[in-house]
């Protein structure tokens, strides 16, 4: 399932909440997440998160770092709402194939805890 979403704070917000609401185990979001005015998936996610888990974007970004120095300039948030994990990805694929390999364990992982 998939869906694009304007770069609007309340939009992506509902979008998540809806989400959640209909019980999809993760949602990745691409997109929005760096340090311009219209970069607003971070402030979108936030509210719907219940437990944040910074190690994930953490990773993004540090991982990434020695090829992509340019990594640490995304905001990603990660973290749980009800049972559904949800993760802030840039919006560039080549970024997004940098970044996402590093983190299938823990996702794997974190996804097997919260279908328990
Ligand atoms: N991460 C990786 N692995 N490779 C990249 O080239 N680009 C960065 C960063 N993350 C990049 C990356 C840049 S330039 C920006 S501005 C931020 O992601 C935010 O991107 P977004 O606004 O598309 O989410």
């Amino acid at each position: 399932m998939a869906t694009v979403v304007p770069d609007e704070k309340d939009m992506i917000t509902a979008t998540l909440r809806q989400w959640v609401a209909d019980k999809v185990s993760l949602i990745l979001t691409t997109g929005g997440t760096g340090p311009m005015p219209r970069d607003v998936t971070p402030e979108a996610t936030r509210p719907v998160l219940q437990r944040e888990l910074p190690g994930l974007t953490e990773a993004q970004r540090w991982t990434s770092f020695a090829k992509a120095p340019t990594s640490i300039l995304s905001r990603a948030l990660a973290g749980v709402a009800d049972r559904t994990l949800i993760i802030n990805l840039p919006g560039n694929p080549k970024a997004i194939s940098e970044c996402l390999p590093p983190l299938l364990p823990a996702i794997r992982e974190c996804l097997r805890h919260l279908t328990e």
